[in-house]
């Protein structure tokens, strides 16, 4: 049976997660795809720490030894920031690898060009994992567009902030003490002030709009307002009048063609359909001329449900590159 070599960049929450399930659905997945994966090589910047027992000899920390492996054809990228991740993923393609990220910051500036990059080397780019974690919400839009417009989109883009929400709401927790749950739990991202301040949200907004509408709006114009402008007493207030804060990231086109972007905390009531997201959950919708408004709904963080998606990518790819519809 033909053998794939696959590389892990970055083996925190994610990358991790990427490793477990490879490992716990290995045999299924060589039924379902006809071949063997091997993960050969893991990259982090600190190789004396070995994060999972029996992967110490896959490390490294050298971008170099994952393109100097044999028959390496898949990489996914779990690491922070643009930089090197582009880099990386830039030489992975040129090395006609697949590859598969949940790095939304580097996507969402750097996306469109990896995605013409890779059509030019005859791979596939997945990026599921990059907005709303466990949520369906790359596959849904691309599957609706072939025949919808979408016009707006509205949604809970970020699990770390929804999980905060809930628990100062339902708990009466600190807003420190539910960030650093959030950061237990391998929600948070490394450095939560983009959770926080709305930039996470941002960019995963930004990363749907090109989907959507094949463009982004001015970054400078769109409004960017986080939780960290909210108080325990706002939250508590809020629930006594039956209301519910929810950081809400929005997109549209509107009627002169221009793309209009905000991303703010939102008071909602009983009636609308974010009030009952609560916990680290995300929901988007997608205003469409056909279908009318379509909510996907589901874990917005988090290893097992970001990781799952990622390998969901992989087997996509691999069937496709096979020429057959993989049904897991
Ligand atoms: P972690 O902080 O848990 O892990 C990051 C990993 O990347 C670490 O292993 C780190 O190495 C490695 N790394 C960071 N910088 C470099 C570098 N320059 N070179 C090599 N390795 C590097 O992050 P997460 O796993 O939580 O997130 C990873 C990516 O996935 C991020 O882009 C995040 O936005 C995205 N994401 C995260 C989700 C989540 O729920 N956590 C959900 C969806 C997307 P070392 O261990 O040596 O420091
Ligand atoms: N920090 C991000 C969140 C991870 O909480 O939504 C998923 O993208």
């Amino acid at each position: 049976m033909a053998v794939i070599k696959a590389a892990i960049l970055g083996f925190g929450t994610v990358g991790q997660g990427i490793y477990h399930i490879l490992n716990e659905k290995r045999e299924e997945l060589r039924e379902k795809l006809g071949v063997e994966l091997e993960v050969a090589k893991i990259v982090v910047r600190d190789t004396s720490r070995e994060r999972v027992p029996g992967t110490q000899h896959l490390l490294t920390d050298n971008i170099d030894d994952v393109f100097a492996e044999k028959g390496m054809q898949v990489v996914f990228e779990a690491i922070v920031n643009e930089e090197p991740a582009f880099s990386y993923l830039q030489r992975a393609i040129e090395h006609k690898c697949h590859v598969i990220t949940a790095n939304k910051v580097m996507f969402a500036k750097r996306g469109i060009e990896l995605q013409e990059l890779a059509k030019k080397n005859g791979v596939f780019v997945g990026y599921e994992a990059t907005v709303a974690g466990g949520v369906p919400i790359i596959k849904t839009m691309k599957n609706i567009l072939l025949v919808n417009d979408v016009s707006r989109i509205q949604g809970i883009l970020n699990g770390t902030t929804n999980y905060m929400l809930t628990k100062m709401r339902q708990e009466g927790w600190s807003y420190d003490q539910a960030l650093a749950e959030a950061q237990r739990l391998g929600y948070a991202e490394a450095d939560p002030f983009n959770d926080v301040s709305g930039q996470d949200a941002f960019k995963k907004l930004m990363i749907l709009s090109d989907l959507a509408f094949g463009e982004q709006p001015a970054w400078s114009e769109v409004e960017v307002i986080g939780i960290d402008t909210l108080t325990l007493d706002d939250i508590k207030a809020a629930n006594e009048k039956g209301l519910r804060y929810r950081h809400v990231a929005e997109v549209e086109k509107n009627a002169e063609g221009q793309i209009i972007g905000k991303v703010a905390p939102m008071l909602v009531n009983a009636e609308h359909p974010l009030f009952p997201i609560d916990d680290v959950f995300n929901a988007v919708s997608m205003e469409t001329n056909y279908i009318g408004t379509l909510t996907v709904t589901g874990p917005g963080a988090g290893m097992y449900p970001t990781a799952s998606v990622m390998v969901e990518d992989y087997a996509e790819i691999i069937g496709k590159r096979a020429g057959f519809v993989v049904s897991i």
